[in-house]
C-alpha cells in the first residue's frame, strides 16, 4: 500500500494533464483526453446523482475533476478525499483557479482510516478500485458511509490495450482488470442485491443501488 501511495505522489501532475493543460484544463476536458470510456462514465456520473439536495463523497478524488464539474452543476455538497498529498494540493490549487473554494472541501486521507461518522447520498469510486487487491474491503466501506448510491468503475479485461495496461502497470502499482463475471462474483461476496453492470468501452460502470 505504500508503495502505491509514492506511486501516485509521483504521478499527481501527470495524471492531472490527462484532463488537459494546465492552463485551460477545464475547457479541454470535453475536447482532449476526456473521450471513450473515461467521457462516458463521467458523463454518467453526472447523470445519475441530482444536482440539488445531495451530498456526493469521491473516494480517490485525484485532482478532483468530478468534484469540480459537481459544483458547477448544481448545488451539492460535496468532498473529495485521497491518500496523496500532491493529488490533494493540485485539486486545492484548481479549486482556487475556479473561484470554487467555498463550494467543496479536500481532504488528504486514506479510505481504510476515514470514519467520517455520517453518510454520504451518494459515492463516487473512479479508476479506483483496480488497484487494490482486496477491492471488497473498500466497497464495503463506501457502502458504510453511503445512503442512496455508490458508483464504480472496474477497467475490462482483454484484449490488446488491456494487456497493453498490464505491461504498463507491472512495476508502478497493483493493477487488477475485470470480467463481468468476476465482478459479479464481487457483489455476491459483498452480497450486494441490487446493482447493475453496464459496459462502456474499456470500463465496466456500476452502480449499486443501497435504498
Ligand atoms: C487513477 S486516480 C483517479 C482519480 C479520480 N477518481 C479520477 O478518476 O479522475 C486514483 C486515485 O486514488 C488515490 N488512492 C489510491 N489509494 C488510495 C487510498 N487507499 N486512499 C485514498 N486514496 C487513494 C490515488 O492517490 C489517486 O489519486
Amino acid at each position: 500500500m505504500k508503495e502505491n501511495k509514492s506511486f501516485w505522489d509521483r504521478y499527481a501532475s501527470d495524471f492531472d494533464a490527462i484532463y488537459g493543460t494546465r492552463n485551460s484544463w477545464f475547457n479541454s476536458i470535453i475536447n482532449k483526453l476526456f473521450r471513450g470510456a473515461m467521457k462516458i462514465r463521467f458523463d454518467k456520473t453526472m447523470k445519475i446523482i441530482p444536482p440539488e439536495n445531495v451530498s456526493v463523497i469521491d473516494i480517490g478524488c485525484g485532482p478532483g475533476h468530478y468534484c469540480f464539474s459537481l459544483a458547477t452543476t448544481g448545488e451539492r455538497e460535496i468532498l473529495g478525499i485521497d491518500f496523496s498529498e500532491p493529488m490533494i494540493g493540485l485539486a486545492k490549487e484548481h479549486a482556487k483557479e475556479l473561484g470554487l473554494e467555498n463550494s467543496l472541501r479536500f481532504e488528504v486521507v486514506d479510505v481504510f482510516g476515514y470514519e467520517p461518522g455520517r453518510k454520504f447520498d451518494y459515492s463516487i469510486m473512479m479508476g479506483f478500485v483496480e488497484y487494490f487487491e482486496h477491492p471488497e474491503l473498500v466497497i464495503e466501506r463506501a457502502i458504510n458511509i453511503t445512503n442512496r448510491k455508490v458508483m464504480i468503475s472496474f477497467p475490462a479485461d482483454g484484449g490488446v490495450l488491456a494487456f497493453q495496461r498490464k505491461l504498463r502497470y507491472r512495476n508502478r502499482c497493483y493493477l487488477r482488470l475485470y470480467h463481468r463475471k468476476d465482478i459479479e462474483d464481487l457483489m455476491a461476496q459483498l452480497e450486494i442485491m441490487s446493482y447493475s453492470i453496464e459496459r462502456i468501452d474499456r470500463d465496466y460502470f456500476v452502480t449499486i443501488n443501497l435504498n
